[in-house]
């Protein structure tokens, strides 16, 4: 059956994960507006008529308004968000001041909730809407010297969920995608928090070694190209799942997590990165 999905309005176009979204929807016969502060697509995505390169701030919002406007006045309609724009800020809690925890949660959890918030009265008139956020498997392993982006994403969460039981009625669908380590530019573009780089700080080494791990794994992760698929798959359905984990492996960590005492799950995360 042809995906009912054909407007689409993407946030972190630009790179990662969003860049091959982008993509793959197109493919899928979907057009798709890729919002971004640089307002960019990748290269494949150059030229191509059904990637529309926007500039959006999700932590501005006069940009959503505008963007979220603009595209309702083309289209007539919007059919599905994909809330991806994200960044990362590493830290120990003692060393993250309360304006750099504000900061994470700005873009992760607060700019899905502008873009959301902009195209839920759409959604409702034209009684059909898809919205997906992408949280993390960080939502549900706690990640140390990572605390408030583990918070943000597992806000994201819980949020979607509480969400799709709000708007059902309105025939709008929502999900959560959980990557697991993602090789994107997110490691580049991930900034440490002011007091982290006091080389004299108790958390010093161990922040290092812990993020240096992780940074690790997140370069030698999936390809952007294995959540960009599913994503599109959900959007391809009739209906789509609450949450999606792509890779088997990440599943079962999400399972176990779930399943194991917490004390006993806080131990193997320590081993790991602590
Ligand atoms: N990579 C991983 O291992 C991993 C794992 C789990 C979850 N995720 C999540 O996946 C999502 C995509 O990340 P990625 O890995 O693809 O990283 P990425 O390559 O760094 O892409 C992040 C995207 O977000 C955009 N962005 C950042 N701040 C923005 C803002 N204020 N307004 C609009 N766009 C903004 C960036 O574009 P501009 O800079 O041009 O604005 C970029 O397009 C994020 O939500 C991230 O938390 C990633």
């Amino acid at each position: 059956m042809a995906s009912a999905v054909r407007i689409v309005l993407l946030t972190g176009g630009s790179s990662g994960i969003g860049a091959e979204t982008a993509r793959m929807l197109s493919l899928a016969g979907m057009k798709v507006y890729a919002g971004s502060r640089r307002g960019t697509v990748s290269k494949e995505c150059e030229g191509n008529e059904l990637i529309v390169p926007v500039v959006l701030d999700v932590n501005d919002q006069a940009s959503v308004d505008t963007v979220v406007a603009s595209i309702l006045e083309k289209e007539g309609r919007i059919d599905a968000v994909v809330c991806n724009a994200g960044n990362g800020i590493a830290g120990a809690v003692e060393q993250t001041s309360v304006e750099e925890a504000k900061y994470q949660f700005e873009t992760c959890f607060f700019g899905a909730h502008r873009v959301i918030r902009a195209v839920l009265p759409a959604m409702r008139a034209q009684h059909f809407g898809r919205i997906i956020t992408i949280s993390s498997v960080a939502a549900t392993v706690p990640i140390p010297y990572q605390t408030f982006y583990s918070s943000a994403k597992a806000a994201v969460l819980i949020y979607t969920k509480a969400l799709s039981l709000e708007v059902k009625g309105f025939g709008i669908q929502c999900c959560s995608i959980l990557p697991g380590d993602t090789k994107t530019g997110f490691t580049a573009a991930r900034k440490a928090t002011a007091a982290s780089e006091d080389t004299s700080s108790v958390y010093y080494e161990t922040f290092r070694k812990s993020v240096g791990r992780m940074e690790h794994d997140e370069q030698n992760g999936m390809p952007a190209s294995k959540i960009a698929r599913a994503i599109v798959r959900q959007l391809q359905k009739r209906r789509m799942a609450a949450t999606v984990t792509p890779r088997i492996d990440y599943k079962a960590i999400n399972f176990l997590v779930r399943i194991l005492p917490t004390r006993l799950m806080l131990w193997i995360v320590g081993l790991l990165y602590a």
